[in-house]
């Protein structure tokens, strides 16, 4: 069968040791694979190619996306849609692995409801913010880089007495700032989907504050909108000087952690297994609570990602 590979949405660490597994895997099944460059728009432009060893040799560390990706806005146009799945049939394509996050699923769900395609998604983006699976790939690589970032600034803020309002990305999820203020110990956390205490929080920590604390850590996501508000509130109320770092596109490359290259072999193995053996497949590989599954895209682009209520709960913040 001849397979074909493709990147969407936003990049993140990892879709390179995917797209390498995917052509060694392939081609030790005796079965031909092929890459799709730049995303969707290549795939309406018929950017496609039939991979070569060399393609993907010494890729595998490297974080973005060696055949990268794009958002495309021609793909809402039905006739866009049409040229991309006549390119795939032009290649005697029988079937397509998708490493995409919530909005190229979405896509994929009109694709496969329009035409006969055999495709499986990767969940793939540091948001980790897709429904039907507690891990996306490149989340780890994102998370590791954050605490990084947080331990830094927490060595600066504790010797100067300061308050940091620290932004991560996440768009409308606040999964990568929970796990983050949990792991550096953040003193605020502010997430999308919780209403933020204000009173009790400033409550709490003019009495730290009276009792010794010196300096102040929030981790704030994006989606909230709040990184100002928080950062004047904090310098009013607390009276301590406010620095707000934004931590940006950062958070989007680097290496691949271990943990990302390792589940990058275990999700793509698992799409390719899944799309030998179907021919109408539109399906998503998951990952909960140490197994895999596959899981309708249907599904995955109708509910929405809830982070789990245990982690809200170590963090206090539901008060
Ligand atoms: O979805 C990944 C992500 O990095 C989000 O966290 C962020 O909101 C967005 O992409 C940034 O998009 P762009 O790279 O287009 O600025």
């Amino acid at each position: 069968m001849a397979l074909a590979i493709m990147g969407s949405g936003g990049d993140a660490p990892g879709m390179n040791a995917a797209v390498k597994k995917f052509v060694d895997y392939l081609y030790k099944r005796g079965e031909e694979p092929y890459l799709v460059y730049d995303g969707l728009e290549g795939l309406i432009d018929g950017r496609i190619k039939k991979a070569e060893h060399r393609d993907v040799a010494g890729i595998l560390h490297r974080g973005g996306c060696v055949i990268r990706s794009s958002r495309s806005k021609r793909f809402y146009d039905a006739a866009y849609r049409r040229q991309a799945y006549e390119n795939l049939q032009k290649h005697g394509i029988d079937g397509l692995v998708v490493l995409g996050g919530d909005g190229s699923f979405r896509a994929m769900d009109i694709f496969s409801k329009e035409f006969p395609l055999n495709f499986v998604g990767i969940p793939t983006t540091i948001d980790n913010d897709i429904y039907g699976t507690e891990y996306c790939l490149g989340v780890d690589t994102a998370l590791n880089t954050i605490r990084d970032a947080l331990d830094r600034i927490y060595d600066t803020a504790s010797t100067f007495n300061r308050a940091f309002v620290v932004e991560v990305m996440g768009r409308e999820c606040g999964y990568l700032a929970v796990i983050s203020a949990l792991g550096s110990g953040a003193e605020i956390c502010v997430i999308p989907e919780v209403d933020f205490n204000r009173p009790a929080t400033e409550t709490r920590l003019k009495d730290e504050i009276a009792h010794g604390r010196g300096y102040i850590l929030a981790v704030v996501a994006e989606g909230t909108h709040k990184t100002q508000e928080i950062a004047t509130w904090l310098e009013e109320s607390m009276g301590m000087e406010t620095r707000i770092t934004v931590l940006g596109h950062i958070q989007r490359g680097g290496a691949p952690s271990s943990y990302d290259r390792l589940m990058a072999f275990e999700f793509t193995v698992r799409a390719v297994d899944h799309l030998l053996k179907s021919e109408h497949s539109n399906k998503v590989v998951v990952y909960n609570e140490g197994g895999f599954g596959m899981m309708g895209i249907d599904d995955i682009v109708n509910n929405k990602y809830r982070i789990n209520p245990r982690h809200l709960a170590m963090l206090n913040i539901l008060d």
